[in-house]
């Protein structure tokens, strides 16, 4: 399929929106109450493919999931009471959802196969295949334990004490899912603190768990209750409107029910730095998540600024939105240390570097990232998503700030993350 979509040129962002679920917190209540023990009822849970690849994993291992028009029930199993899957578990496009699984399974006692679509099966899988087998694992995948399909026979596993050399909440999380199943504690180090959702959500759900900044350390075989949970608005979908509002002039928006994370911030952070006018309002917690409505305007002049280091797992999905802001901004924008991008759903550096010069940016490819010289803003053109949601997402948003418009080829991608992305997006819009 190839669904292309023509963005006109938009006059300015206006109105209240509010999101759906955060995809990353969604993935992990499946999760987490699949293993707990007793009823939980999940509200906000995000239901883009992704998440659906997660629950339908989950469902056939024998978790017994409702979905209802706003909530799902889960009665979830207890830490050793999911069953062999009869069929290869079908990650899709997620990610989140193979490294997750992998490391929830391994430690179970039976034999499984994951896998998903041909942009999964390029994405490494060493960086969890290598520490799962120091736990003991038997997990194989193609290119000796590289690439998906991955299959694993269940073992007894016991904790590990392991620095991950990049910072990867997936890397992280199925790590910490592995331990919840094994014998003594699993210590993990990471070089910058990455999105720290598992680590909440345990400790809302009673997990014995401890973090210490960059180290986090919990007890095998820790088992918790179920309980309710309530899923925030998607950060990350957010920030293509609050993106777009900050370089449309006049533009005025209001993001309701909001995740906040401070591991997840970094776009608002950036941004206010750059000058954009974000106000953040009604900050509250819920279900151990800082949440809230954000005001955006689009009034102030932005300035280009360098975002490396610490900064990078803090914004590493909204880069290519950041590279459309700051072909907007004045001055120069370097992005560094944003490697991994070249390893998410596309190679992120590669393509946008590429649409956008398309478009009229100057802008210069790195190894770990990118210049931006800004300024002159974007003339409009045709490009390609790469199959990659975020990047489509992102082109839709140059398209409403570009002079001319954008025709975007394969933008179906969209629905593995915001199923209502372009509904949203045209009642917005002011033309
Ligand atoms: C995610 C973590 C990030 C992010 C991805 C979702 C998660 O990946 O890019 O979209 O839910 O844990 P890495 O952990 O590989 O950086």
């Amino acid at each position: 399929m190839n669904n292309s979509i023509f963005v006109k040129p938009a006059k300015c962002l206006k109105g209240e929106i509010t999101l759906p679920g955060d995809k990353s917190i969604s993935h992990r209540a499946l999760i987490l109450s699949s293993i707990a023990y007793g009823k939980s009822v999940i509200k906000g849970l995000q239901k883009g493919k992704d998440c659906l690849s997660t629950l339908n994993s989950l469902k056939l291992m024998g978790v017994e999931i409702e979905e209802r028009e706003d909530e799902v029930i889960i009665w979830g199993k207890g830490h050793c009471g999911l069953k062999e899957p009869v069929d290869v578990l079908n990650c899709g496009n997620s990610g989140t959802t193979i490294r997750l699984l992998s490391g929830l399974i391994a430690g179970q006692n039976f034999y499984s196969v994951l896998s998903g679509d041909k942009y999964l099966r390029e994405r490494p899988m060493k960086r969890v295949t290598e520490p799962l087998r120091r736990m003991g694992s038997s997990i194989f995948g193609r290119e000796k334990g590289q690439f998906p399909p991955l299959t694993i026979v269940g073992k007894k596993l016991k904790g590990i004490d392991y620095f991950s050399p990049i910072p990867s909440a997936q890397i992280k999380s199925c790590l910490l899912l592995a331990g919840l199943n094994s014998e003594g504690k699993t210590i993990i180090r990471e070089p910058y603190l990455s999105r720290d959702h598992t680590e909440r959500m345990l400790k809302f759900l009673g997990a014995k768990i401890k973090v210490n900044h960059l180290t986090v350390s919990l007890k095998g075989r820790s088992q918790f209750s179920a309980r309710d949970i309530i899923i925030p608005g998607d950060i990350s979908a957010a920030s293509f409107f609050i993106g777009g509002a900050t370089i449309l002039k006049d533009s005025k928006i209001k993001v309701l029910n909001v995740g906040l994370n401070p591991t997840r911030r970094g776009f608002i952070d950036t941004l206010t730095k750059m000058g954009a006018d974000i106000r953040i309002i009604n900050l509250k917690r819920v279900c151990e998540e800082e949440v809230g409505d954000l005001e955006v305007r689009g009034e102030n002049e932005l300035k280009g600024i360098t975002i490396k280091g610490a900064m990078i797992p803090r914004l590493i999905d909204e880069i290519p939105i950041l590279a459309v802001v700051s072909c907007f901004a004045q001055g120069e924008t370097i992005i560094k240390d944003a490697q991994e991008l070249r390893v998410k759903e596309t190679d992120r550096i590669k393509a946008i570097v590429k649409e956008l010069r398309k478009m009229g940016a100057n802008i210069e490819e790195k190894d770990d990232g990118m210049i931006i010289e800004g300024g002159k803003g974007l003339k409009g053109g045709e490009c390609r998503s790469y199959g990659d949601h975020r990047m489509a997402m992102t082109l839709a948003v140059a398209g409403l700030a570009s002079e001319e418009g954008v025709k975007i080829s394969d933008t179906e991608c969209i629905a593995t993350s915001f199923p209502n992305f372009w509904e949203i997006l045209n009642y917005v819009a002011d033309y």
